[in-house]
């Protein structure tokens, strides 16, 4: 077994690393206390290639493995995850959806531009009483003969309002329950296409997340994902990568915090010497360091399983329960560490722990991770 990154997968850390901390860093407060969404920050990503890095170079990718996103995704997620979750939808769940499903002309006119970073996508699936439970769509596509005919409500839309592309996940067939849904791409500029206003949020202030409406908007057949009916399915293959990015997120998350407490520890003084000498902080820095590794390994492991050509769908889960867990449990650790510094917004733990909440919540609850997980493990 080989723990060794190689030479371009280190490249591709360090360069996220060094544009995390000097792109990102700089800003990142103001953006959090104002809810400014990173356009800038988000563009420069983009020429970096880091919003299509699996797609294939012929699409504008960076044709690069799973395990390189990983190391990416923790890389910038340690300094801000408004911009890695913009760095997440983009990358594993709308230009490897349109990837691996598109029609060649769709790859053409919408993965081309999204894996260049030249405009960006979200995914639509959550709507007021189907988050979870992601079977009981209530947005409809009425088939219209050439065209579907949309109607409904999404909610909590990750690049709602700044996404030119919306993968939306609707009920064609209600009688076929699942069986009928179908994945379309709609576009922004689409008539009675209208975003809502933008939510208040905990954490990830940064990122845009907007309800949105669709109302009688007219989509041609050509822009469906798959054969009529494949749309529930595309949304949870989407979904089991997605959660391989998000699971680095909340490592990236836990890894920032825990790296702050670790400087601050060596700093800091009190009772006449640095607060790592005393165990009560020693123990917590060697808790946190061990459960983030093992957080790592396991993102890595699911991300391995991807490019393997294995099925990812319980690794992928293991990864994101273990990993967002692990994220709440470190930035809360590290706030604890920095003491009163730690409650206020300079310290960027604060920050952090705000933003690891929402990744035991998004691409699916830790209870849902726990459905999937012991679906896997009991073979049903
Ligand atoms: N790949 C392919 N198909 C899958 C699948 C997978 N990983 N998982 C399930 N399916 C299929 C099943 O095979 C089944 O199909 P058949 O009937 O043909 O056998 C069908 O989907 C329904 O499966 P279940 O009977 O298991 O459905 P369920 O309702 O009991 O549970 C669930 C499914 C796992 C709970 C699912 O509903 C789920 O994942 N829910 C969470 C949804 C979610 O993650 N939402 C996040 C929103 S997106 C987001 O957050 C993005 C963002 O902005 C950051």
């Amino acid at each position: 077994m080989n723990f060794d990154l190689t030479e371009e997968q280190k490249a591709v850390r360090d360069a996220a690393r060094d544009f995390a901390e000097n792109v990102l860093l700089p800003g990142v407060i103001e953006r959090d206390e104002n809810q400014t969404f990173p356009t800038e920050e988000v563009k420069q990503l983009g020429e970096l290639g880091f919003l299509g890095m699996m797609v294939d170079p012929k699409y504008g990718g960076g044709g690069m493995d799973s395990v390189s996103y990983v190391l990416a995704m923790e890389e910038i997620s340690k300094i801000d995850a408004s911009s890695s979750v913009v760095m997440s939808v983009n990358n594993s769940l709308v230009c490897w959806g349109l990837e691996k499903y598109g029609t060649e002309e769709q790859k053409q006119k919408y993965l081309t531009p999204l894996a260049k970073g030249e405009i960006i996508g979200a995914f639509c699936l959550s709507e007021p009483e189907a988050g979870s439970d992601a079977t009981s769509q209530r947005t409809t596509a009425e088939d219209k003969g050439d065209h579907y005919l949309v109607n409904g409500t999404k909610n909590w839309i990750t690049n709602g309002g700044t996404a030119s592309v919306y993968l939306v996940i609707a009920q064609t067939h209600p009688e076929k329950k699942h069986h009928g849904i179908n994945a379309l791409i709609i576009e922004k500029d689409m008539e009675g296409f209208v975003v809502g206003p933008k939510e208040n949020k905990l954490g990830i202030r940064g990122s845009d997340t907007h309800s949105l409406m669709f109302q009688d908007v007219k989509v041609p057949k050509e822009n469906r994902i798959g054969e009529d009916g494949f749309g529930f399915s595309f949304a949870m293959k989407v979904l089991s990568g997605g959660r391989i990015g998000i699971a680095s997120q909340a490592l990236g998350i836990a890894s920032g915090a825990y790296e702050l407490a670790l400087a601050y520890s060596k700093e800091r003084k009190a009772f006449g010497r640095e607060i790592n000498k005393h165990q009560a902080i020693a123990f917590k820095l060697a808790d946190m360091a061990t459960e983030i590794e093992a957080a790592r390994l396991l993102c890595l492991k699911a991300a391995n399983d991807k490019d393997e050509g294995r099925n990812y769908d319980v690794s992928g889960a293991m990864a994101k329960v273990f990993a967002s867990e692990t994220a709440m449990k470190t930035t809360v650790e590290a706030i604890q560490v920095h003491g009163g510094y730690g409650f206020v917004k300079e310290y960027h733990v604060e920050r952090l722990m705000r933003d690891a909440k929402i990744t035991q919540i998004y691409e699916g609850t830790s209870e849902i991770q726990r459905i999937v997980i012991s679906r896997g493990v009991l073979n049903e």
